[in-house]
């Protein structure tokens, strides 16, 4: 149930495949991979090729963070590059109806996304045909900013929402500013999927502090 996703943005770009061995080694469970375009977000990173490289070095659940204005015109590609949840922004310019259809009937799961300032309540008309929400605790562009703690109630709502109208099997992320403290905030608000970049990949023992953000995260 919880899922520890480490975000390769805080990693080493030049390494992109040993690390992912690596964290996959010291007991992650996705891998989180930040895609940017420099158009939603100020901010450029990689694309589907990088991801395509990776993906033979890991077994790894691919968790692709879609921060791209037309989410839609590019599942394809990252869906051949081997991503197993594809999530984008409902802020994004795509038609959101049509881009979940397109990335399920591909074989992958799919997730939407709200920015901080966006009413997670936007997402609950898609609810039925979504395998994730996530929930961003910073605004999206960059690693190493600080959680907001004022976005728990988002991650409340949409857990009761899923339970009041019985769906089963969807995960609720949460990504940005996620340490050992931050957590178990996010956990005890109703989270079950971590991503963390900085903290995770700044620590000195990567597969300790794996187990200690599930111990954290277990309420
Ligand atoms: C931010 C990205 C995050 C980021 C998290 O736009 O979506 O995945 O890498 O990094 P930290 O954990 O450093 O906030
Ligand atoms: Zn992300």
């Amino acid at each position: 149930m919880i899922k520890i996703a480490p975000s390769m943005l805080a990693g080493d770009f030049s390494q992109m495949g040993e690390q992912a061995a690596m964290i996959e080694k010291a007991g992650a469970d996705w891998l989180h991979l930040d895609v940017m375009d420099g158009h939603f977000v100020p901010n450029i990173t990689f694309g589907a090729p990088i991801i395509k490289s990776i993906r033979g070095k890991s077994s790894l659940v691919f968790d692709v963070h879609l921060m791209i204005s037309e989410p839609l015109r590019y599942i394809p590609d990252f869906v051949k590059a081997g991503a197993d949840v594809i999530t984008f922004h409902i802020e994004s310019d795509s038609p959101v109806d049509e881009t979940i259809d397109l990335i399920r009937s591909s074989g992958c799961k799919a997730a939407l996304s709200v920015k901080p300032g966006t009413p997670v309540e936007s997402v609950f008309p898609y609810l039925d045909k979504l395998d994730m929400v996530l929930i961003m605790t910073v605004e999206p562009g960059f690693g190493g900013q600080s959680f907001m703690e004022d976005m728990m109630p988002k991650v409340t709502a949409v857990k009761n929402e899923i339970e009041r109208r019985g769906l089963k099997d969807i995960d609720i992320e949460v990504d940005g500013g996620i340490n050992k403290d931050t957590i178990s905030v996010a956990a005890k608000a109703g989270a079950n999927a971590f991503v963390s970049g900085s903290a995770l990949f700044g620590s000195d023992d990567i597969k300790k502090t794996i187990a200690d953000f599930k111990r954290s995260a277990t309420i």
